[in-house]
C-alpha cells in the first residue's frame, strides 16, 4: 500500500503524524488548501491544528481553498478559534455563522480570480500549501484525489508543501486529471481547449520533492451530503428550461445536442440535469465546476457523452457505485484547475449555457446569489459570476416565494448585487420562462411580472412599477429609492413582505 501510494524514495522518511505535521504551521501564516465543494479537501491535519486550537494556541490562520470544504477543516477551524481569514468560498454553518457575527474576515470572490491572485501575489506569501492526494509519483508529482481546484497553484507558489495521501480515495483516480497553470500577463498565451473533453496538461501536480516537508496517511473519507430529493417546483423549473431550450433549438439558436453544460449545485440544478435525461437532448457535453450525482445518471442513460469539472461531488449514496464503477467513467470524465474549468476565455469559446440559482431576482434582472436581505453572507458569489458574465446563454431559476411565501423571491430592487442586468438573459421560476434578451429594463421589468412572479406578489409589483413609471423622473430604469427596498424592510420588521 505504501509503496503504491508514495512512489518517491526521499519523501518516505517525511511520513509523519499530522500531530507532527501541524506544527509546520506558525502563527499569522497564509494556508492554500485543496478541496472543492466539499471534495478532495485535507482532513487529518485540520483536525490536528483543530487539537493546537482547543488547548489555547492562537494561530489566526488565512485560509484559501478551492471553494467550500468539509467540516473537519472549515468547521474545526472556526470552531477552535484557529482561523482570521478565509477565501474564497464557503457553504459551512459555523464560518457563516463567524463571518455574520463579523469573527472573521471573509472575501467572497470569483472562483476564477482566486488562483490568479495568488500567483500575482495579491494575497501575499503562500506559506504552506496543504493538499489532498492519492498518491505521490517518483519524481514528487503529486495526484490529486476528488477536485483540483487551487491546489496546483498552491503547490507552484507556497514555501513549503504537506500532502495528506487519503487512502479512502480509490488510486483510480490517478489520470482523470488534467493540469495546466497559465503565465501571467504579460506571457499569457491562449488556453488550448476548444472542446470540452480535451487534455492538455498533466496527469499529476509538479512539485520538486524538496518542498514537501511531510507526508501524512489518513483514511478519513470526503463529507459530501445527499442530493436533496426533487420536488414539485425543482420538476416544474427543470420543465420550464427543458421546453425553453427545445424553442431555442427549433429556431436553430442552438445545435441539437445543445451547448456545453454547466450547472450550479443543489436541488435545482440536479432536477434541470435529471430533466434532461427524459428529454429528447443527447450527446450532451457538461463544462462545470462540479460533477454531481446528475451528471454521472446523464453518461449512465447514454445522455451526455462528457463532463469536465474541478471536482467530483458525489453524495454518499452514490459514491460506492462511482468507485466500483469507475472504468466505466474514467474516459468519459475529467478534472481540471478552477482557473481552467472557471476561465472565462474558455466558457465565452466553448458558448457555455450556465445555469445557477437565484436568492433572489429584480424588476429590471438584478441577482443576488450571495446575501440574504442584503447583508446575512449565505456562501457567496462561488464560480456563479465566472460562468454567467461569459456564457453563450446564462439562465437563473429561483422559487418565486420563499419562506412560506412570506418573501416574495422577485422584488423591486435586490438587496445585494451578485450578477448585473447586464450579464442576465433568462430568468426561471415554477411559474415560466421570462427571456430578457435584447428588452430595455421597461420592458423587461414586464416579462419578468407577468412570466415569473408568484400570483401574490404579481399585482404589489405592477402597483411600484406603475408608481415609478408615473413618478420617476427618468424612464429608463425608473425607481422610487424611498419604495425600492420596501418590501425587505416590512419583512425584517413584520415577518412578511405582504402588506
Ligand atoms: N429571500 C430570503 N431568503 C431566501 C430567499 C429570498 N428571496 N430565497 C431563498 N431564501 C432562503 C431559503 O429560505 C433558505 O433559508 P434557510 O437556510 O433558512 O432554510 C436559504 O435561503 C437557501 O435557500 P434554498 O432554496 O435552500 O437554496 P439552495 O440550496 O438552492 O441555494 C443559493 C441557493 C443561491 C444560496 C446557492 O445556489 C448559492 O450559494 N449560490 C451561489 C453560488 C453558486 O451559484 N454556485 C454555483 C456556481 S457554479
Amino acid at each position: 500500500m505504501l509503496k503504491e501510494r508514495l512512489r518517491c524514495e526521499v519523501l518516505k522518511n517525511r511520513v509523519m503524524e499530522p500531530e507532527q505535521a501541524a506544527q509546520f504551521f506558525k502563527k499569522g501564516m497564509t494556508i492554500g488548501t485543496s478541496g472543492f465543494t466539499p471534495a478532495g479537501y485535507p482532513k487529518a491535519v485540520p483536525l490536528a491544528l483543530a487539537k493546537r486550537g482547543k488547548k489555547g494556541e492562537k494561530l489566526d490562520l488565512t485560509i484559501i481553498t478551492g471553494a467550500s470544504v468539509g467540516e473537519e477543516l472549515d468547521g474545526e477551524l472556526v470552531k477552535t478559534g484557529i482561523m482570521k481569514r478565509r477565501y474564497p468560498y464557503q457553504t459551512n454553518k459555523a464560518v457563516r455563522d463567524a463571518i455574520n457575527q463579523g469573527k472573521i474576515e471573509y472575501e467572497d470572490m470569483h472562483l476564477s480570480h482566486t488562483p490568479q491572485w495568488v500567483k500575482y501575489g495579491f494575497f501575499g506569501k503562500i506559506d504552506i500549501a496543504l493538499v489532498e492526494a492519492v498518491a505521490i509519483r517518483e519524481d514528487g508529482g503529486i495526484i490529486p484525489s476528488t477536485s483540483v481546484g487551487n491546489s496546483n497553484v498552491f503547490v507552484e507558489m507556497a514555501d513549503k508543501v504537506i500532502v495528506e495521501i487519503n487512502t479512502s480515495q480509490p488510486l483510480a483516480l490517478e489520470g482523470v486529471h488534467d493540469i495546466y497553470s497559465p503565465k501571467n500577463p504579460p506571457n499569457r498565451e491562449p488556453i488550448p481547449i476548444t472542446k470540452p473533453h480535451q487534455r492538455i496538461g498533466t496527469n499529476y501536480i509538479p512539485c520538486n520533492p524538496k518542498k514537501i516537508v511531510a507526508v501524512v496517511f489518513t483514511d478519513i473519507p470526503d463529507k459530501t451530503r445527499e442530493v436533496a430529493p426533487i420536488d414539485e417546483n425543482a420538476k416544474k423549473m427543470a420543465s420550464h428550461l427543458i421546453e425553453f431550450l427545445k424553442k431555442e433549438v427549433e429556431l436553430k439558436r442552438l445545435p441539437k445536442n445543445l451547448l456545453p453544460l454547466q450547472s450550479g449545485v443543489g436541488s435545482v440544478a440536479n432536477a434541470v440535469l435529471a430533466g434532461l435525461i427524459e428529454s429528447e437532448f443527447e450527446d450532451l457535453m457538461i463544462y462545470s465546476e462540479v460533477i454531481q450525482d446528475a451528471a454521472l445518471d446523464l453518461i449512465d442513460a447514454g445522455k451526455a457523452k462528457f463532463a469536465s469539472g474541478t471536482s467530483f461531488t458525489i453524495s454518499p449514496s452514490r459514491l460506492k457505485n462511482f468507485y466500483d464503477n469507475f472504468d466505466k467513467y474514467k474516459d468519459k470524465v475529467l478534472l481540471r484547475p478552477q482557473e481552467i474549468s472557471n476561465n472565462p476565455e474558455i466558457i465565452r469559446r466553448l458558448g457555455i449555457i450556465a445555469m445557477n440559482t437565484a436568492i433572489e431576482v429584480d424588476l429590471y434582472g438584478n441577482v443576488n446569489s450571495s446575501n440574504i436581505m442584503g447583508s446575512r453572507m449565505m456562501n457567496g458569489i462561488g464560480g456563479s459570476g465566472d460562468f454567467t458574465r461569459n456564457a453563450y446563454l446564462s439562465i437563473f431559476t429561483t422559487v418565486s416565494v420563499a419562506k412560506n411565501r412570506k418573501i416574495s423571491s422577485i422584488v423591486p430592487m435586490v438587496s445585494h448585487h451578485d450578477h448585473t442586468e447586464h450579464d442576465v438573459d433568462i430568468i426561471v421560476t415554477e411559474q415560466g420562462v421570462a427571456d430578457l434578451r435584447g428588452l430595455s429594463p421597461k420592458e423587461r421589468a414586464k416579462t419578468i411580472i407577468e412570466n415569473c412572479t408568484h400570483p401574490d406578489y404579481k399585482e404589489p409589483l405592477l402597483e411600484y412599477y406603475h408608481d415609478v413609471m408615473k413618478n420617476c423622473i427618468y424612464k429608463h430604469t425608473p425607481h422610487s429609492l424611498e419604495k425600492a427596498l420596501s418590501w425587505h424592510k416590512r419583512f425584517l420588521e413584520t415577518g412578511t413582505m405582504k402588506k
